[in-house]
């Protein structure tokens, strides 16, 4: 390229170097125009407070959840049940039919929504139908019968919040499938009975009935039905609605006139077909075989359609005499095969973990101790801090628990945590012992305290922790 054409080159690239600043300098103008007198968009108003039936459970009221978590775990242990995790949201013709295309719960409570891709779904109500799902899904019915099931997680119903009611609670679910002898149906309501009785709740009432097989559930319906078409000018409009539909849900009526239609209505007990009164009839004798006490109510209906032969509901009473359901379930024998399978028994029945912790804390019952740290970290200074940290994973390597408050400055509120804590050793480590790369080992039951070279902490510790126990049970027996 020639020297004049370079130059002329440059010039053009400056020209237009400066024409752009021009053009941008311009602009600005016009939107720094446009701007003025406008006010600059504003975040949304957020809500602070969180959705309706839907709560926040704080660290105070863990230890509750934790011990009540610990038992429904170690009990499904205990009797074998294995863990199983389903999704949270499911298609939702799993659950419309099983429990009921016309009843309140499909129609009113589901959380259902259809998602990108245009699949219906709702948010699980509850566990029974997905665990049955996966039961299949997965070939469950190829191994070796019965297969023992247990699920925990959340549910979503939306039902109208009250105490101890709300649109997001916890279950906990205990199903064998596979097997029809009602020994299992016995079993599970042992479980149950061990749960209550493990958490300190032991002032419960349970109730138990068979609404028999799904041909004598049908006849049943059918009388009932008539019953109340014969009874429709005495009941309140919401229940005259659900005469043909569901007429098994007016049992659940907590007023004073329907209740005293129900009373009078026929009982599915005195309806049973042959095989349904025999297997219930040797439930009651395993129970009682168990020393479980238990109470018949011909009227316990449950909010599913899928239950066949036993149901069954456990209730607590607060202080204002309201019952509160804390776990239900029974027989759902067709289930399985309603999902496509072969006809495969099931029996189960689900814990609301939120109505178990309620209990545990109306009852003032023992909640979940953690275990309580032995050792005491405090540090004074960036450095000390910088050391404590490798001092703390060292300890704790170690097996030992340790506590810390890498946040807290003041020294001398850190000796003082240590001391509500109950801890047998504080480690302080300040800016001498950081510099010097050594701790000091104070016993909090002596008083003593020695300074270690960082590599000798764990043995003295080890070292304080036994002297402290050999004068705790001095001061024991002194005591004494
Ligand atoms: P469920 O009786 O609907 O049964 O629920 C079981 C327990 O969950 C109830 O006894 C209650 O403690 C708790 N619960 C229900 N609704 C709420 C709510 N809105 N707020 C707080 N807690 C609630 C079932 O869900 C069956 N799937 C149980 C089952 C398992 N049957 C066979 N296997």
């Amino acid at each position: 390229m020639s020297q004049k054409k370079t130059a002329k080159k440059t010039t053009t690239t400056q020209k237009s170097g400066s024409i752009k600043k021009k053009v941008a300098k311009k602009m600005s103008k016009v939107i720094e125009k446009k701007l003025v007198g406008k006010k600059l968009p504003t975040r949304e108003m957020i809500s602070l407070q969180s959705v309706r039936g839907m709560r926040d459970i704080l660290p105070g009221e863990q230890s509750y959840w934790q011990q009540a978590r610990k038992v429904l775990e170690l009990e499904a242990e205990e009797y074998g049940f294995g863990r199983i995790d389903v999704p949270v949201i499911e298609f939702e013709n799993l659950y419309r039919q099983p429990i009921g295309p016309d009843s309140e719960m499909v129609e009113k409570e589901f959380y259902t929504f259809k998602t990108r891709g245009r699949d219906d779904v709702v948010l699980r109500p509850d566990f029974t139908p997905a665990v049955a799902r996966a039961y299949l899904q997965h070939g469950m019915n190829m191994f070796t019968q019965p297969i023992k099931l247990f699920s925990t997680g959340s549910s979503y119903r939306y039902d109208r919040p009250a105490e101890g009611r709300y649109r997001e609670f916890q279950q906990a679910n205990y199903d064998i499938f596979g097997e029809h002898d009602p020994v299992l149906d016995a079993q599970v309501i042992q479980i149950a009975y061990r749960v209550l009785q493990k958490l300190g709740i032991n002032d419960i009432q349970f109730q138990v009935n068979s609404i028999g097989t799904r041909e004598s559930r049908e006849q049943y319906n059918d009388l009932l039905k008539s019953y109340f078409l014969s009874k429709k000018s005495k009941l309140p409009s919401k229940y005259r609605d659900i005469i043909e539909t569901d007429p098994m849900r007016i049992f659940d009526a907590t007023d004073d006139k329907t209740m005293q239609v129900c009373a009078g209505a026929p009982q599915a007990i005195d309806h049973l077909d042959k095989e349904s009164r025999e297997h219930f009839k040797n439930l009651l004798e395993y129970l009682d075989e168990l020393d479980l006490p238990y109470m018949i109510n011909p009227l316990l209906t449950r909010g599913m359609e899928y239950y066949t032969q036993t149901i069954f509901e456990i209730y607590a009473t607060d202080e204002k005499g309201m019952k509160h359901a804390l776990g239900g379930g029974g027989r759902y024998d067709d289930l399985i095969e309603s999902f496509g399978g072969e006809p495969t028994p099931a029996i189960g029945f689900g814990f609301g973990i939120d109505r178990l912790v309620l209990e545990m804390k109306r009852l003032k019952t023992k909640s979940y101790q953690p275990p309580r740290a032995r050792v005491y970290l405090a540090q004074l200074g960036d450095l000390a801090k910088k050391k404590s940290l490798r001092i703390f994973s060292d300890i704790e390597n170690a097996g030992i628990l340790v506590a810390e408050s890498f946040g807290r400055g003041n020294l001398k509120e850190q000796m003082e945590q240590a001391q509500k804590m109950g801890v047998e050793v504080t480690l302080i480590v300040g800016q001498k012992e950081a510099l010097d790369g050594t701790v000091i080992v104070k016993n909090m039951h002596t008083g003593t305290q020695e300074t270690v070279a960082r590599e000798k902490v764990i043995d003295a510790v080890k070292n304080a922790m036994k002297q402290s126990v050999v004068v705790k049970k001095v001061r024991h027996k002194q005591k004494k």
